[in-house]
């Protein structure tokens, strides 16, 4: 029998600290920059964002993953037992080695499942979601667990205002199950794309092998965020047009068809820039970007997961997932739920 995926569960988690952006000024100004609330609001929509405690372990990238993939499970009706694969999108991972997905594997005691981290940026949820859908089409695996999360907080330069406003910490899972290919009820297309051209838009030039943390590079903050915001926007833009554009015609749609739009939430601008272009109305897109910033891979999955247990989302709707980032990477899923 031939198969496909289905996303039958999703769940979030964020940490406790909401920073407002009058907060978020107040800190800045600590360090001799200028910023606030209206011009934030304005230019990207956020209102606020969640902030990790360092000193509280439990607000770890894995830890926030473990809280919302037990969401996702129990939503699904699974227990950590069934978890074949799990793929784990994230970009600012607990510790270099080993990987964020086997910290999250021993925290849900998943004993059966072997573990692995992808690396996609903003990207990283939608490009999870077809690596572990590639698993259960192939019948290697009957259910994987697939976690956006990021911990971007200690990579903001609060001397860089355009970028350290943007982000903000989350976690977001989903549970794709493996259904007969005829199922309606399914990821019906994927579309990946890269452009490694595009490398320097977005970068944490330091802390990798290539370049080691030394004092100096340190007091340069080359190991946190360096952004080119204004490019970012376009390419942005351009980019989520593109990979909706193929999804809908693949499947012989227009935005017409579909229920919900789920974009990437980097900035609210650029959302309703792609909607627009789409001629897809904003009522319909679903949106979390307001308060809780640029989470990365959690934007999706997050957003998503809100919308279902808020019961907007009704069975047999057409919903189409939307990401770029860092890479520049970016993608887009169309399915049914
Ligand atoms: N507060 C006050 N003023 C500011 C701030 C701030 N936080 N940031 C920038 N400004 C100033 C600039 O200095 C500039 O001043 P000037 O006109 O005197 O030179 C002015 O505001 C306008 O700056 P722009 O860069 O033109 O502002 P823009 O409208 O483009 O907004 C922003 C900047 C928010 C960064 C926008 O370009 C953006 O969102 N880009 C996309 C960024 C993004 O998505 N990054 C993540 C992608 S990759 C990933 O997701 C991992």
């Amino acid at each position: 029998m031939a198969f496909a995926a289905r996303i039958m569960g999703t769940g979030s988690a964020f940490p406790q600290r909401s920073v407002s952006n009058d907060e978020l000024a107040r800190k800045m100004a600590q360090f001799g920059v200028e910023t606030n609330d209206l011009w934030i609001r304005e230019r990207t929509g956020i209102r606020e964002r969640r902030i990790t405690d360092p000193d509280n372990g439990a607000e770890t990238n894995s830890s926030l993953g473990a809280e919302a993939a037990r969401h996702a499970l129990a939503m699904a009706g699974k227990s950590a037992g069934d978890i074949d694969l799990i793929v784990y999108a994230t970009c600012t991972p607990d510790t270099i080695i080993p990987s964020t997905a086997c910290w999250l594997q021993q925290k849900l005691g998943a004993d059966r499942a072997w573990a692995m981290d992808i690396n996609a940026a903003c990207s990283g949820f939608v490009y999870g979601i077809v690596t572990g859908e590639q698993f259960i089409k192939s019948g290697q695996a009957r259910t994987v667990l697939v976690v956006g999360a990021e911990v971007l907080s200690p990579f903001l330069n609060w001397r860089d205002r355009a970028s350290c406003i943007l982000f903000g910490d989350g976690a977001g899972a989903a549970v794709l199950g493996q259904v007969p290919d005829y199922s309606s009820q399914r990821i019906l297309t994927s579309h990946l794309l890269s452009n490694g051209a595009l490398n320097g838009l977005f970068l944490i030039p330091a802390g990798g092998s290539k370049l080691e943390v030394t004092p100096e590079r340190f007091h340069q903050n080359l190991h946190k965020i360096q952004m080119n915001g204004r490019e970012i926007f376009k390419v942005a833009v351009r980019t989520l047009v593109e990979c909706a554009l193929r999804a809908l015609e693949q499947n012989q749609m227009t935005a017409a068809d579909l229920d919900w739009f789920v974009p990437h939430q980097a900035n609210f601008r650029i959302i309703e820039a792609v909607a627009d272009r789409l001629s897809f109305p904003m009522d319909r897109v679903l949106l979390n970007v307001d308060r809780f910033g640029n989470t990365s891979a959690a934007t999706i999955p997050t957003v998503l997961d809100e919308a279902l247990r808020e019961g907007q989302i009704k069975p047999g709707q057409t919903i189409l997932f939307d990401a770029f980032g860092a890479g520049l990477t970016a993608g887009s899923v169309l399915l049914r739920w």
